[in-house]
């Protein structure tokens, strides 16, 4: 099988990066990382495993930046775009271009906690389960369709560290786990419809 080209795009210290880095998939290259921050620590962990990196800073309109990154990007000619942290939003017509190849991973259950902060907001809902998501991105911000989810237990002496880090082992293990389905070409979008193995997916953690 051809490996998949996927490029990943950061803004922060990379720990996705890296478990998708250190998964070795024989079927996944990653052709490059994009940061649009360039002190982000992801950068780094790239170099070292031999990845070109890019960074995109310095564009003024929301307009200029989304062009910017679409010709980066498509320089890659990725045929998975993966956000990992990446803390920015995308205008509807720069999401709608790679509809369909573009993921992405949110630390909460989604629907639950769009948005920032998630772990805080879970802890102060006193939610008794909490996790991660990857999803398809679609112009609704984190509102695309579902590909997998990690659920963990949130204890009543939780705080936020101790929480983020019970996800975040979640996001590093079902991360890798979606890019291998697209990469075994399982992962389809159909409209707003998740099909792996042509079957609409059932979305819980005991998919794999
Ligand atoms: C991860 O927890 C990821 O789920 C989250 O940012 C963190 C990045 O960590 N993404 C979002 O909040 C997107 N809305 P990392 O740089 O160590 O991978």
């Amino acid at each position: 099988m051809k490996k998949l080209p996927i490029v990943v795009l950061i803004s922060g210290r990379g720990s996705n990066l890296k478990a998708i880095i250190d998964a070795k998939d024989p079927l996944v290259e990653i052709k490059a990382v994009i940061s649009n921050k360039p002190q982000a620590g992801g950068l780094l962990l790239a170099r070292q495993a031999n990845i070109k990196t890019e960074v995109l800073d310095k564009f003024t309109t929301k307009l200029e930046f989304d062009q910017a990154l679409q010709n980066c990007i498509d320089k890659y000619q990725p045929k998975l775009i993966v956000l990992a942290g990446f803390m920015r939003i995308l205008s509807p017509d720069f999401v709608n271009h790679y509809q369909g190849y573009m993921i992405n991973i949110h630390p909460s259950l989604l629907p639950a906690f769009k948005g920032l902060n998630t772990h805080k907001r879970a802890l102060e809902a006193k939610v008794k389960q909490h996790g991660a998501t990857v999803h398809f991105v679609t112009a609704e911000l984190d509102a695309g369709p579902i590909i997998i989810q990690a659920q963990v237990p949130v204890y009543p002496d939780d705080n936020e560290d101790i929480l983020a880090t019970r996800v975040l082992n979640e996001e590093h293990r079902i991360y890798p786990q979606a890019i291998h389905w697209f990469a075994e070409e399982r992962l389809q979008l159909h409209g707003q419809q998740v099909l792996l193995d042509n079957q609409p997916i059932e979305v819980s953690n005991e998919n794999f």
